[in-house]
């Protein structure tokens, strides 16, 4: 038995996340936490909201709330999403915690410590209307290469020229379109990464199993250009983790505030913490994950996320516990997606573009969306959602493979037998031959899903149902049951215990579906097929089962035009 901590890149607060950064994190991170769980090991899965910066700031004024009330309400929208599409979290902790606070703070000042903290001053805009400094993406005006109107502090998005903020005609700020700016004088602190170049890049070479996606982009952050830059670790805000040195003030960074991508990533850490804080247990119970002098070594840790999100985990975060100097467990594995698209287009967010987490659940139960995202995940390259390519899987896959695999074999068991397991003659050769091809599968399966390969495992998954049918098919036990009753109770016998292990197997991409088969099933053995002969003997002779409902209904083309449609737009 191993011990696995895996955790989800933490989603923004800012608003209701789309399917997009569902399959980008959450959900594969979930299929791997439930399978290494199913498998016996002992596992940790945290992920939290990521809640300081000034997005969050922005869409809290949006709201009309105070920042601290939106950030609580949009939490427990998440949370109750998260629950909605089965994510099995064992924690899903707030980056604003007090643990948060208290550990960002702490490696701020080991950092100081080690001599990789930095003070500079700076000169940056502040806006005396909105009685703050200005973001360089807050910041507004006409291009001076273009001469678009609403070119922003650090790009003009029409020319694509990267700019200054100071190189804007006409400056305003993009909160209130105040022109009362001007250029302030204002310390921060610079994490020093620099220093730690060869480290990373030793580190970065020792993991020879890594996903390219992950390496390419760590590399290429690493060496590109003038390579690792020192990276400014606060901000002239008012939300967010404030500067301090451990427990200690730190003089000059009065009213200032982390950077948010320094505090996230320590929120995986803080989650456990929260963890162990919500049950009264001791810090031990947390520790024994996180740090290898108390019991972490023998962890294997492994992150889930977007592309866009790797330079973070590659470099940032490594440096802040590398250069802490303390036993702090680094990642073992990062497992990286690229985008999902949706209709000949792109999810967004801000454009309100695509399906949003509470939209899909209102439409269907999570396990169509967690078995077309997952069956379809952006792993070697982006994948696009279609509404037909939606329909296609959902019923072929679920309603026609394993959907009417349960409810024929239930049905027919139950009309010639009543709702007990048949005991039958012996198995003949089609059943042996079906038992080889199970065993080679589902080893097969166990491979890919060790390894996170996730389009792989679903398609092996889908095999694995596939076969099931193609026996029910040429089996025909409602044929042999005219002439030999014996054998058709020998049929069913096995077709039923095929459901059984239909469930485990896909208790990790369905756990809606697959309890419904258990309880159907009537039995609480939820075991691992370690062996494929002896588990299609659980239930034996004699064992009362019920016909479940409709597992999966099929989406009709009428619902997918009126969806399609529906959806087509944008949200408001
Ligand atoms: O890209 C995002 O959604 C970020 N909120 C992810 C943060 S992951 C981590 F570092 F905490
Ligand atoms: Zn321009």
């Amino acid at each position: 038995m191993e011990r696995i901590l895996i955790t989800s890149a933490i989603p923004y607060i800012n608003g209701i996340k789309h399917l997009g950064n569902l399959v980008g994190s959450q959900l594969p991170a979930d299929l791997y936490a439930r399978y290494m769980r199913a498998r016996g090991h002992e596992v940790l899965f945290l992920c939290a909201t990521d809640e300081h910066g000034t997005p969050a700031e922005l869409a809290a004024a949006k709201a009309g709330k105070p920042v601290e009330e939106f950030c609580a309400e949009m939490h427990q929208v998440q949370a109750r999403l998260a629950e909605g599409f089965r994510l099995s979290f064992d924690h899903f902790g707030r980056s604003s915690s007090a643990e948060n606070r208290a550990l960002t703070q702490h490696f701020a000042g080991r950092l100081a410590d080690a001599g990789l903290i930095e003070e500079r001053s700076e000169r940056q805009v502040y806006s005396k209307a909105d009685g703050r400094f200005l973001p360089d993406r807050y910041i507004e005006g006409t291009c001076p290469n273009c001469g678009y109107d609403k070119a922003r502090g650090d790009q003009c998005e029409n020319c694509t020229k990267q700019l200054d903020p100071t190189d804007l005609i006409e400056p305003r700020s993009a909160i209130s379109g105040s022109t009362d700016l001007e250029v302030r004088e204002t310390k921060h602190l610079y994490l020093r990464q620099s220093l730690l170049r060869d480290d990373l890049d030793a580190w970065i070479d020792s993991q020879k199993d890594w996903p390219i996606l992950t390496t390419s982009i760590a590399k290429k952050w690493l060496h590109d250009g003038d390579g690792l830059q020192d990276r400014g670790i606060t901000r002239d805000l008012s939300w967010g983790v404030p500067v301090r040195k451990g427990d200690q003030e730190w003089p000059g960074m009065e009213g200032k505030v982390f950077y948010v991508w320094f505090d996230a990533p320590i929120e995986y850490i803080a989650s456990a913490n929260e963890w162990t804080n919500a049950r009264g247990a001791g810090d031990a119970e947390w520790e024994r994950w996180w740090r290898t002098d108390k019991g972490a070594g023998d962890v294997r840790y492994v992150q889930f996320m977007g592309k866009d999100n790797v330079p973070f985990h590659t470099l940032s975060f490594p440096a802040t516990i590398m250069g802490s100097r303390e036993p702090w467990k680094l990642v073992d594995y990062i497992k990286s997606f690229n985008y999902l698209n949706y209709d000949g287009g792109q999810f967004s967010t801000s454009q309100g573009r695509g399906i949003f987490q509470d939209q899909a659940l209102e439409l269907l139960p999570a396990d169509y969306w967690r078995w077309w995202l997952l069956s379809h995940a952006p792993e070697n390259s982006d994948s696009e959602f279609t509404w037909e390519n939606f329909q296609a899987g959902v019923n072929k896959d679920l309603a026609d493979v394993l959907g009417n695999f349960v409810s024929r074999v239930t049905k027919f068991a139950r009309s010639k037998f009543g709702e007990v397991v048949p005991q039958g003659g012996a198995f003949g050769a089609a059943e042996t031959a079906l038992i080889a091809e199970l065993e080679t599968r589902v080893r097969a399966y166990e491979v890919h899903m060790q390894a996170m390969e996730i389009r792989k495992s679903a398609a092996e998954l889908r095999a694995i149902w596939v076969l099931g049918n193609e026996y029910l098919q040429a089996a025909a036990p409602w044929s042999v049951f005219k002439t030999d009753p014996d054998q058709a109770a020998a049929i069913v016998r096995l077709s039923l215990n095929l459901i059984r292990l239909y469930a485990v197997l896909s208790a990790p991409f369905i756990p809606d579906a697959a309890a419904r088969l258990f309880s159907a099933m009537n039995t609480m053995d939820v075991d691992w097929p370690t062996d494929v002969a002896s588990a299609l003997e659980a239930l034996a002779p004699g064992h009362e089962f019920a016909v479940p409902e409709v597992l999966f209904a099929k989406i009709s083309d009428e619902d997918r035009d009126d969806w399609q449609a529906r959806f087509s737009g944008t949200r408001d």
